[in-house]
């Protein structure tokens, strides 16, 4: 007992020293060229403005990470949401559901829509995008999210599941929105891959058409899906959550068993090797790629890269990313082209780890964090008179 007790004692002086030293060196950085947009979100999301502080428990990247993947739901007491469930059949025979939190009354926000596309094995109760859903409640938008093939309890109808840059089921999903609610101007915010699809639709033919999308908000993004393909298998901590992820990626095949592998498919996949799937990268060479017909993930993954490309998305934009997120290093954070985009802003903060961003000093109490102060300022300015407008670049 007493040396349990020396122990946890030692952990949490070591803990708290560790979180001191953090906070003298965080501070956050906006990156975006100099001009309209950028004294626009100055002027109007004074959180760019403000340095990210991280909950004690959150020393570092891998923990914070960790913390928030894990305990998220335990230390942010949130509340379920209500959602009112729509099944979308898609034109090749797939089904996916979107699940609607519609304003409570008329506002100065009813109108807007906000889609909400969550990460990779997430859906619509996922703590982050409940969070997110109530916080958009609460401030009287309209929020719907996007619950990929095989997610948010429902089954395959065919082998098709997510894709990072396949963005033919999103279109059939905002064509949908758009046609229920044909006034309504759609803000989209991407969680992690979510992000990297959002991101790969704002840059296609599709929105360029059509302009579904009027302003996009991406949080955590691995900007370098090869770069944070790597990270994630860098490091014993970084393959237990590739494991944890990879598990949930299995478990949507093992689910469906029965549809993906029947003799009308011809993916030449194997159930086995898909089962002995580790790491993401493992589940998309065996599964993804063979579906959506690439011979070599790093193809993929490359093409579903965004740096290099922010100069495709039009609207206004505004990413948030954390230097010490373990999935994506500061370098690998198209900085350089923010700086460059007249559109495209995205802030930094030193701390926040991988869709993070829990920043009470104690974080057992309900208090809006950094992440939702951010989405709140931003469409809050840029979705009311227009405003998004004013930032479409040619
Ligand atoms: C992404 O990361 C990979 C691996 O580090 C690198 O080879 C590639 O050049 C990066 N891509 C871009 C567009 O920066
Ligand atoms: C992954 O994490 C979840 C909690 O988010 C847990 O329920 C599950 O058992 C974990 N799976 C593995 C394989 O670690
Ligand atoms: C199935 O795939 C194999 C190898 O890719 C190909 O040779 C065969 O013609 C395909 N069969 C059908 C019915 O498409
Ligand atoms: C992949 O190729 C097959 C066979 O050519 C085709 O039926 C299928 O639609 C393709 N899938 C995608 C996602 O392009």
């Amino acid at each position: 007992m007493a040396y349990g007790g020396a122990l946890s004692l030692t952990t949490t002086l070591f803990m708290i020293a560790g979180y001191y030293l953090a906070l003298k060196t965080q501070s956050s950085t906006l990156f975006c060229k100099d001009g309209d947009f950028k004294q626009f979100l100055i002027k109007n999301v004074p959180v760019v403005r403000e340095k990210y502080l991280p909950s004690i428990f959150c020393f570092n990247g891998y923990v914070h990470t960790a913390v928030a993947i894990l305990f998220r739901g335990i230390t942010l007491p949130i509340d379920t949401v209500n959602y009112e469930r729509e099944n979308l059949m898609l034109n090749d025979g797939g089904e996916v559901a979107i699940d609607w939190r519609y304003p409570k009354s008329d506002g100065p926000h009813s109108l807007i829509t906000v889609v909400i596309l969550p990460g990779i094995t997430g859906d619509s109760q996922v703590e982050y995008v409940r969070e997110t859903v109530n916080e958009l409640f609460e401030n009287g938008y309209c929020s719907v999210v996007f619950n990929y093939r095989g997610r948010g309890g429902m089954r395959l109808k065919t082998a098709r599941a997510y894709s990072a840059n396949n963005i033919e089921d999103l279109t059939e999903v905002l064509k949908h929105v758009k046609s229920k609610r044909p006034n309504s101007p759609i803000a989209a915010i991407g969680f992690s891959m979510g992000g990297i699809l959002l991101g790969n639709f704002l840059m296609s033919n599709e929105q360029a058409d059509k302009k579904y999308i009027a302003s996009g908000v991406l949080i955590s993004l691995p900007w370098n899906v090869t770069q944070a393909s790597h990270n994630a298998e860098s490091s014993w901590l970084m393959l237990q959550m590739s494991e944890n992820l990879s598990y949930h990626l299995r478990s949507v095949i093992d689910k469906n068993k029965d549809v993906i592998f029947n003799q009308k498919n011809n993916y030449s996949l194997n159930y086995n090797r898909i089962k002995q799937s580790n790491t993401v990268r493992q589940f998309d060479t065996e599964y993804t790629i063979k579906i959506f017909n690439y011979t070599d993930v790093y193809q993929y993954y490359k093409d579903a890269t965004l740096n290099g490309k922010l100069q495709r998305i039009k609207v206004p934009c505004l990413g948030l990313s954390a230097a010490d997120d373990p999935f994506l290093y500061f370098k690998d954070i198209p900085t350089g082209e923010a700086d460059e985009r007249s559109n495209v802003a995205i802030l930094v903060t030193s701390a926040g780890g991988h869709v993070g961003y829990l920043d009470t000093f104690w974080p057992f109490v309900i208090n809006k964090n950094f992440m939702m102060r951010l989405v709140q300022q931003y469409l809050d300015s840029i979705m009311v008179d227009n405003n998004y407008d004013q930032f479409v670049s040619s």
